[in-house]
């Protein structure tokens, strides 16, 4: 099917979208003749459903397809697993010799909660109106694009389970719940008419928070871009993304300013950036060459993000809003002035893209604007001032730490050379200390390459970005956890349920994060990746990040020995 032919038009407010075909032009005498395909468009309606089943076609459900109150939870899943192979913190399991130190705390308001995304744990991606997003089409149309060809359709169904898993996480201790909106639930269409049923539905999740006495974090955007506006104009490499995105955030803030506090408006760009140029032949067309893609998207990101921002605050101005971030510590891998550049030019291509911007100046960092300065429009004086302050906190996912270096080819040959594999970062990075024998620290699943514990390095890295970006409202690490070595190959409930990678990670990054507080680095919470395992994008299911096992069959969850590991350290070091 021809679909990348259609020129697809919403008609405004409709649930409906129309393609012309314009059957006078196509049967036009031989002197009105047209050439070349795109001058053919057809003129018919398309319904929400047709929409779906042109682009995405039969999607599956779960049997459990209405909301459901929470299952009571087993008080024996509540009880804390044996000690792993250190002692943990004396309390709970009571290892001898091990004192709690005196000088560590965590601050009475601290926040630590857990966090999932829409399209990796919602399901039912149909119902009630929901409109389809990119991800249904990389999911379903495109071969391999998840490597298991595996799909979002009913993911964890907490689209009708999140009283349970609001309820589970409460009664572990959790103080916080960070989850993100599906824009084309709201939106079907992404702009246009509104889908009340959605709303209603949100309104229900981020009230069963309250209830239970769990903080609310609500992020706008987490890659599920409604399909729609990425046919109609390219999605985010399209300037149109950035009215259509301030025009969702009105409708959210006005709708849930009252209840929900802190807010991110964008996750991650670096990696959502990343992933232009999609796929050829399931989305319209662009003429933007290839390595500009990402650094066009973070543009209009910029510019979207700084849009929402503004509108949050005319809504609700003490609301905490921020964009989040990722990126690992960059260690300089040698000591020669090659690889001080190359640390320089990795801060500038990540972190800095859009921390910089936000939080220092408005503009580029220096390295990356030599590159995007050769085909991006400079920022306005009052787009400077308009995108500078527009984060209220430091919100980082920072899941490990990288050691860089300088390409083999040098920095110099790299960025002369718009063909080098490397460009236009132009900097290399490995896991592997200098001796090249050592890995940085234990490894996570073969499907996260990206990912080794290196929990060490956390001191540092939280006084890099205090340093570095000066929060005013301090550093939170948004995002961090580990995919736990060959999980998916455990078979049997017991195994699954003892994590000791995961649990140590989560030993060591807080205790990381506990020094830090006590020499002065201004932290201010957590959020575990992830609630529980979900759908990890490309990878599967069968990378696995969760805290909780989730039974795919059943839709049962379990909780795993990590997720008693990252709130007993709470138990302990939270000031009373
Ligand atoms: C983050 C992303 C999450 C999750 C996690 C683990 O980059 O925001 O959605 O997939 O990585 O890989």
């Amino acid at each position: 099917m021809a679909v990348t032919l259609l020129t697809l038009l919403l008609f405004a407010g409709a649930r409906s979208v129309s393609c012309q075909y314009n059957a006078s032009t196509a049967i036009a005498t031989p002197s009105k003749t047209t050439s070349g395909s795109s001058a053919f468009v057809t003129n018919f309606e398309l319904s929400l459903d047709d929409y779906w089943d042109l682009f995405v076609g039969p999607v599956s459900t779960f049997s459990i397809n209405t909301t459901v109150e929470p299952t009571p939870i087993p008080s024996s899943s509540l009880i804390p697993p044996p000690p792993l192979y250190y002692p943990s913190f004396p309390i709970g399991q009571q290892v001898p010799l091990q004192a709690k130190n005196e000088s560590w705390s965590f601050p009475k308001d601290f926040w630590y909660g857990v966090a999932g995304a829409a399209y990796q744990i919602e399901g039912a991606v149909k119902a009630e109106g929901r409109g389809p997003s990119i991800w249904d089409v990389l999911s379903h149309r495109v071969p391999s694009y998840v490597i298991t060809n595996e799909t979002g359709d009913v993911a964890d169904n907490n689209y009708y389970q999140y009283k349970e898993d609001i309820a589970r996480i409460a009664a572990l201790g959790i103080k916080a719940y960070s989850f993100s909106l599906s824009w084309s639930r709201i939106l079907p269409f992404g702009s246009g008419q509104v889908n009340e049923e959605a709303l209603r539905h949100y309104d229900d999740v981020i009230d069963t928070c309250l209830q239970y006495n769990i903080i609310p974090q609500v992020t706008l955007y987490h890659w599920d871009l409604p399909l729609y506006l990425q046919n109609s104009y390219g999605g985010w490499l399209g300037s149109e993304i950035v009215d259509d995105f301030t025009a969702y955030a009105e409708i959210v803030f006005n709708r849930w300013a009252s209840k929900v506090h802190h807010w991110f408006t964008i996750n991650e760009p670096i990696v959502f950036c990343g992933f232009y140029p999609l796929p050829v032949g399931f989305f319209k067309n662009t003429t933007i060459p290839p390595k500009q893609q990402p650094y066009v998207c973070g543009h209009n990101v910029l510019l979207a993000h700084a849009n929402a921002y503004h509108v949050a605050k005319s809504v609700n101005s003490s609301l905490s809003v921020s964009f989040k971030t990722n990126g690992g510590y960059k260690i300089q891998r040698t000591n020669s002035s090659a690889d001080a550049q190359a640390v320089q030019r990795a801060w500038d291509f990540q972190e800095g893209w859009f921390a910089n911007p936000t939080f220092i100046n408005g503009d580029y960092p220096p390295l990356l604007k030599d590159y995007v300065s050769t085909f991006l429009p400079n920022f306005t004086e009052e787009q400077k001032a308009h995108i500078n302050g527009t984060a209220d906190i430091f919100a980082h996912d920072a899941y490990t730490s990288d050691f860089i270096m300088a390409p083999d080819s040098g920095i110099d040959a790299c960025t002369s050379n718009s063909s080098h594999s490397l460009y236009p970062q132009c900097y290399n990075t490995t896991k592997l200390y200098a001796n090249n024998y050592w890995a940085i620290g234990p490894a996570g699943d073969p499907g996260t390459p990206w990912l080794n514990k290196a929990t060490d390095w956390v001191p540092a890295f939280l006084h890099y970005m205090q340093d570095t970006w000066k929060p005013k409202g301090g550093i939170a690490i948004t995002e961090f956890g580990i995919s736990e070595p060959y999980e998916e190959l455990r078979k049997d409930l017991a195994s699954i349920l003892i994590d000791p990678i995961r649990s140590s990670y989560y030993h060591d990054y807080l205790q990381a994060i506990l020094i830090a507080l006590s020499e002065g680095v201004n932290v201010v919470g957590t959020l575990a990746w992830s609630i529980y395992d979900n759908l990890e994008w490309t990878s599967g299911y069968g990378v696995k990040f969760g805290i909780q096992y989730v039974n795919l069959t059943t839709q049962e969850r379990y909780f795993k020995a990590s997720a008693f590991e990252y709130v007993n350290v709470f138990n302990v070091y939270l000031e009373k």
